[in-house]
């Protein structure tokens, strides 16, 4: 591909896309939020009733959806069969139901060959759980991000506190715990960290320390 890309991987909540969002304003790339993707696929489960454990229903869902990635004034817009869903997919429920139908091969396949095509038509930012594994093994810079359980937790607490949201602090900290474990002990494509990934812990630094350390490791990869 004559693309650049950065990868960045880790487990729910380590802050992942808003440190490449900030990297890609910054690099003027494209930024591929591909939990997005996972997540309209179990937005559509739920809203149509499936049973997650049914795989067969989950691949003939898969053959009958479309997915559509667009950009409006820089912002990611996930379509599904053409409508605009991106704002019905951030609640924590699609959130726990995307981590059970991710370990599908035909969801997965469906998802990196779209994610591949999109990495070979710009410069592009991708975060996952994936991507330097597997999305995109060449990668000119892999981060894996990540940060403490009780730091995870307490950020998106805020998050959602700050939205009136009241749910607890330790029904957070369950849920991502579950949500990690599902991840990296699925057996397709398990989150982990690539060979060739840079470790970076945000428990003890701001946004912008990360973005910096980010873009600062990658202008001495390129
Ligand atoms: O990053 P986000 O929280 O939106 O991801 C939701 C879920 O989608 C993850 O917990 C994981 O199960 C799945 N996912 C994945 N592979 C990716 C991105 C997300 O399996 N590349």
């Amino acid at each position: 591909s004559p693309f650049k890309s950065i990868a960045i991987d880790g487990p729910a909540g380590a802050g992942k896309s808003t440190i490449a969002k900030k990297v890609a304003e910054t690099l003027g790339y494209v930024y591929i939020d591909t939990g997005a993707m996972y997540r309209a696929i179990a937005y559509e489960c739920i809203r149509k009733n499936i049973n997650i454990k049914d795989e067969e229903a989950i691949n003939t869902l898969c053959s009958n959806i479309d997915i559509i990635i667009q950009y409006v004034d820089g912002e990611q817009q996930v379509l599904l069969n053409n409508e605009n869903v991106t704002h019905y997919i951030r609640t924590t429920e699609v959130g726990n139901v995307t981590s059970q139908i991710s370990v599908y091969h035909n969801v997965r396949k469906k998802l990196v060959e779209l994610q591949q095509k999109l990495a070979h038509q710009a410069n592009v930012i991708m975060d996952g759980r994936d991507i330097g594994t597997y999305v995109l093994p060449n990668a000119n810079l892999k981060i894996f991000l990540t940060a403490s359980i009780e730091q995870r937790a307490q950020r998106r607490w805020k998050e959602l506190n700050d939205k009136g949201d009241q749910t607890q602090l330790k029904t957070l900290e369950a849920q991502i715990k579950e949500r990690d474990y599902n991840d990296m002990n699925r057996k397709i494509a398990p989150l982990k960290k690539a060979e060739d990934a840079i470790e970076v812990d945000t428990s003890n630094m701001s946004i912008e320390e990360v973005v910096k350390k980010v873009i600062s490791l990658y202008n001495k990869r390129i």
